[in-house]
């Protein structure tokens, strides 16, 4: 009824209604606010702030770290410089020392004597032994390969233990230059009377070397377990044989059965210097009291002081003398 909404108590209950109302807006608009700036921590754009923030802290942190690993780096820099100049410089001096070695090999007059190492004994040694054999006989590739005056150097009967250790240990044997490697016997190769055995044990003394013959070198590492065997196989087989002249010119404290290697390295000294005595001198170890014929075995001659020719070679090449010292 539109007239009773218009009397007096209904017109104080409407204005009393409306300041109801007003006051609600107020505080409705002050609640509003307050979510408002409530909201601005948490709106989008603010978000992104968040996030950039995050990202230029990182960008901080990253410049930072850079700026405190400066010396670092600098450091880096200067040690790999460093490297490649030590790498450029080896690799001159490598180049040097190979060509020096070539120069070397060009300039050797090679001799045709011919040297033999028969290793027809295979089945009398220990693989320890076989093993030792080896290494000699690489000591004696080497030194034929750097010598002034380089045999033709064989070896013969290769196979079995030596010829597995070789496969095994050594497998560029297979690549080796100026070597006759032959499985076949000495006597197949070289005709019988150019053959000479060298044995300690042959009444026989070599005074000096034919270079039309082939001298042989008993492949062996016994320790004395096989004494004469080499002699003994030389006479069966009616071929020369001959010792070193050690007695002549060397004073010794030991046995004078030598290493492999010595023997082929006393032949290649000798061709180089003409001198047996020049040669025991350079190649024998001064452990084994080498002293020149003549000689007071207290007072040695002071080459021999000075000069421990085995000190460089494969110790383990050597243990054959060392046994009979
Ligand atoms: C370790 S020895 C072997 C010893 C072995 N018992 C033998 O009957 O020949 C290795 C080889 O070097 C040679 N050899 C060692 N001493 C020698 C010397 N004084 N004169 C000549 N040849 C020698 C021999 O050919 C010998 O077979």
């Amino acid at each position: 009824d539109l007239n009773a909404a218009n009397s007096a108590p209904a017109r104080h209950m409407t204005t009393a209604v409306c300041s109801q109302m007003a006051d609600d807006n107020t505080e409705k608009q002050a609640s509003a606010e307050e979510d408002r700036s409530e909201k601005t921590v948490s709106s989008p754009g603010d978000t992104e702030n968040q996030v950039l923030s995050k990202r230029q802290r990182k960008k901080l942190m990253k410049q930072q770290k850079w700026e405190e690993e400066r010396e670092q780096r600098k450091q880096r820099r200067k040690e790999r410089k460093q490297q490649r100049r030590l790498q450029r410089q080896s690799h001159q001096e490598g180049g040097e020392v190979q060509s020096a070695r070539k120069r070397a090999r060009r300039e050797a007059t090679p001799s045709s004597l011919r040297l033999v190492v028969d290793c027809s004994f295979d089945s009398l040694m220990l693989i320890k032994d076989v093993h030792k054999l080896h290494k000699q006989i690489q000591r004696c590739y080497a030194e034929n390969r750097r010598a002034s005056h380089p045999v033709q150097f064989y070896l013969t009967s290769l196979g079995g233990q030596l010829r597995q250790s070789m496969d095994e240990k050594d497998k560029g044997w297979v690549n080796w230059k100026d070597i006759h490697i032959q499985t076949e016997h000495y006597t197949e190769v070289v005709s019988q009377e150019e053959l000479v055995y060298l044995t300690s044990d042959s009444p026989n003394v070599l005074t000096e070397l034919d270079p039309r013959k082939a001298y042989v070198i008993g492949g062996l590492v016994d320790h004395n377990h096989h004494k004469g065997v080499t002699f003994e196989r030389a006479k069966e087989l009616g071929i020369s044989h001959a010792q070193l002249p050690l007695s002549s010119f060397v004073k010794m404290n030991s046995r004078k059965v030598l290493a492999v290697n010595h023997v082929f390295e006393i032949i290649l000294a000798y061709l180089e210097k003409g001198s047996w005595q020049e040669a025991f001198f350079t190649v024998l170890p001064q452990r084994k009291g080498v002293v020149a014929v003549g000689w007071d075995a207290t007072n040695p001659p002071k080459k021999d002081d000075e000069t421990d020719s085995d000190s460089d070679s494969d110790p383990e090449a050597t243990a054959q003398t060392e046994g009979r010292a």
